[in-house]
């Protein structure tokens, strides 16, 4: 970076005190990672500066052999790290991941239908139809909850619901869920009811391509991801559909909502999903789950409340309300720490969503910085002595300071 800050000083400074935030805190947020140097290159290379509207073979500019070349080879990588074959119509133009559920919900509904979805303050994402989104505006929308007793999907509860309010779209894949989607289970529901089922797999794609989770492919008839997240890729999205439906949504990526598709993006996805095929990859998914598993058992012990009991991913979600602290300060405590996560609703939450009962913790990045179980541990006791003594804030963020140099984020 020496050219930038040779030419920019304002803007290297900036980058350089991110870096240094980075590296000496925890990354708990659920939803962030560290992609690879190879990644990052691929992110910055010339890409950047061409544009290439249209599909593959279908453009309206010119100098494309190297840019088609580029996308169709990402595609085919999509389809081998997912496992499927030619019949699914694969899309990684979108932006990010909301855009790309735009996009679905504009190909394949019409203004007033039907969508049932997990409600947002049960772990579902603002894009599933809250009327804060314009996902929640355009359509009408009908949201299935956790069960009240287990705080975990009840299949025959959502089966119900959707026989009485027959959806035209079923969507399956949170933001805040910690168990096992069963997608077979919602493919069922979604044949009896005639509704098409849409998996938005944005958290677990990595774990899904490490054979941590199952699967959503055949039962969902549209996939859409983020490639930030367990992925480790860069900031962008993608929609796999049956090869039926492309005719339906592509469109509405380009020209519907998007102009030229972030060919530089495009290349880094291709870096992450290669990386996603190695066996390397496969051990890191598996320990991302063990680090969660771990992180919750040890907060259990500490007397903290795990929403479900536990988690099978990477992701759980902590009820506060036993340790007299609500998710804002207590996301704000944990920050002057040196630990960084995020303030999240509870399933039936009482409280309101700038300042719920919850937090939700993730080890996504942390196992990527290598830390494994033992680490784990440490996480959980800090997090239990700072909500407890929240004068011990500054002693624990040297602490974190210094253990996080014995784990740098990798190259
Ligand atoms: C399940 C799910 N879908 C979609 C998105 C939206 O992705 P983006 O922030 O890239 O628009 C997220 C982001 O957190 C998500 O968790």
């Amino acid at each position: 970076m020496r050219t930038l800050q040779k030419q920019d000083k304002e803007i290297f400074d900036l980058i350089k005190k991110e870096e240094k935030r980075q590296t000496e805190t925890i990354d708990l947020i659920a939803s962030e990672n560290y992609p690879s140097k190879a990644v990052r290159e691929a992110l910055g290379s010339i890409y950047v500066a061409k544009y290439s509207e249209g599909r593959p073979y279908k453009r309206y500019y010119g100098g494309m052999e190297n840019v088609d070349a580029l996308e169709i080879l990402v595609e085919q990588r999509v389809r081998k790290a997912f496992g499927i074959r030619e019949e699914w119509a694969v899309n990684v133009q979108p932006y990010s991941g909301s855009p790309a559920n735009y996009a679905v919900y504009r190909g394949i509904l019409e203004r007033g239908d039907t969508i049932l979805s997990l409600d947002l303050s049960h772990g579902g994402h603002l894009t599933h139809g809250s009327p804060v989104s314009l996902s929640g505006t355009d359509y009408r929308i009908v949201h299935y909850t956790v069960d009240r007793k287990t705080q975990q999907l009840d299949y025959d509860a959502i089966a119900k619901l959707a026989l009485e309010t027959r959806p035209q779209l079923i969507i399956a894949g949170y933001s805040a869920y910690s168990r096992i989607i069963d997608f077979a289970a919602f493919g069922k529901i979604a044949q009896k009811v005639g509704a098409r089922l849409m998996a938005d797999t944005a958290h677990i794609t990595g774990l899904i391509m490490g054979k941590m989770h199952p699967s959503p492919f055949p039962h969902a008839d549209i996939v859409t991801t983020t490639t930030h997240k367990t992925l480790r890729g860069p900031r962008g999205a993608m929609i796999i559909c049956r090869e039926e439906l492309r005719e339906k949504i592509f469109p509405k990526v380009f020209p519907g909502l998007q102009g030229g598709p972030h060919n530089h993006t495009i290349a880094a996805i291709g870096v992450a999903l290669k990386e996603a095929m190695s066996p390397a990859f496969r051990a890191y998914a598996s320990q991302i789950v063990k680090n969660a598993k771990q992180l919750a058992k040890s907060l259990q012990q500490l007397d903290f409340q795990i929403i479900s009991g536990g988690t099978d991913n990477h992701v759980m979600l902590v009820d506060l309300r036993n340790k007299d602290i609500l998710g804002k300060q207590a996301q704000e405590l944990l920050e002057s720490s040196g630990i960084v996560a995020n303030r999240n609703t509870i399933p039936f939450d009482p409280n309101p969503p700038f300042n719920p009962s919850g937090v939700r913790f993730g080890t996504p990045a942390v196992t990527t910085r290598g830390m494994k179980e033992k680490e784990m541990k440490q996480i959980a006791s800090w997090i239990s002595e700072v909500i407890s003594n929240p004068a011990s804030a500054p002693r624990v963020k040297k602490e974190v300071a210094s253990f996080c140099k014995q784990f740098p984020i990798p190259d």
